[in-house]
């Protein structure tokens, strides 16, 4: 069996310090926030899954859609060598991908980056068994950092996602393709997942169904700051909420303290007072349109070749092109 090759980029406390910071910096902010990337421990992943199954939640099957009807397509037009996965989590959809490009013939090698060295070795591990012609890197690193350091031979094809774009605020979307496009040399690809702006109605069901799992997933963050951080929220005490902001054309997911309380958190030496009604926004996911894509991607150095969506126009996948 091809074993895959590994860099290891973080520092082995990088989580505990880097969570430690965020939580320090969002719950003494006002209003206070807690970064997405919390969501994701062993559980929260598992619910995150969950989630990509739910009725309301269409983004997962509209992007699987768009993949499935086209990645013969991105084969064709990119001919790439080198697919470079950023977020190992999306390894299912990926496929489609590594499928098209192996059946073109160009297929040379596998990069898949992530944060969690557990499930980046188990991704990786996967993706070698099931390409055994094809050798297989993991990167462990964060992809709003770690992006120069990918490796890979032109033609690279960097593939992001699930709409994971749309949790980051503008700016940092800005620094993010702007970081890919720097690493990438001209005539290299990317292929971005992003949500569309849709009725409120169908977007906040989408982050609020009717099963609660996306409320578990939200009050996650919680029990991931009392594990790692010794705090004692109470997480039967907050409510989880989710609200289009229709002004930056944002999902917001909240969590919103029931009563009035304080939390302490050993290992910041902090207590955190909450109001009643008080509220931490835990996420934001953005809806795009293709003008708003296309701007951002040119201002990054690239320049849009192909947009696609699923036949309701849900979710839109773009190619495009380093200048
Ligand atoms: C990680 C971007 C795919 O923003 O839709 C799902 C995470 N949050 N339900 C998104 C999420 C609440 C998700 N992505």
């Amino acid at each position: 069996m091809p074993q895959p090759s590994f860099d290891v980029h973080l520092p082995e406390d990088h989580a505990a310090r880097s969570l430690a910071a965020d939580a320090r910096a969002g719950l003494t902010a006002n209003p206070k926030t807690l970064p997405p990337k919390w969501f994701y421990d062993a559980r929260g992943s598992e619910l995150f899954e969950e989630i990509t199954r739910l009725p309301e939640y269409y983004p997962t099957r509209a992007e699987r859609a768009i993949l499935a009807e086209r990645a013969a397509d991105i084969a064709g037009v990119t001919g790439a060598n080198t697919l470079v996965e950023l977020g190992s989590g999306s390894s299912e959809k990926t496929r489609l991908l590594l499928d098209a490009l192996r059946d073109a013939g160009s297929l040379g090698q596998i990069v898949t980056l992530d944060v969690s060295e557990t499930a980046l070795r188990e991704a990786a591990a996967d993706l070698a068994a099931e390409y055994p012609d094809t050798p297989v890197h993991g990167v462990v690193g964060d992809f709003t950092e770690h992006l120069s350091l990918l490796p890979g031979d032109p033609t690279r094809l960097v593939a992001f996602l699930g709409g994971t774009i749309g949790n980051f605020l503008p700016a940092e979307r800005a620094h993010f393709l702007t970081a890919v496009r720097d690493t990438l040399k001209p005539g290299e690809w990317l292929l971005l997942g992003t949500d569309l702006v849709k009725d409120r109605e169908t977007l906040e069901a989408a982050y609020d169904d009717a099963q609660g799992v996306t409320a578990e997933f939200n009050r996650n963050v919680l029990h991931v700051l009392n594990r790692e951080l010794g705090a004692d929220f109470d997480v039967t005490a907050f409510d989880h909420l989710s609200r289009w902001n229709a002004e930056d054309e944002w999902i917001e997911m909240r969590l919103r303290a029931r009563t009035a309380q304080s939390v302490a958190i050993p290992a910041l030496d902090l207590t955190v007072e909450f109001a009643e009604g008080e509220e931490v926004r835990t996420e934001i996911s953005a809806k795009f349109r293709r003008e708003g894509v296309a701007t951002e991607l040119g201002a990054a150095g690239f320049a849009l070749a192909e947009w696609w969506t699923d036949p309701e126009a849900r979710f839109a996948l773009s190619l495009a092109q380093a200048d």
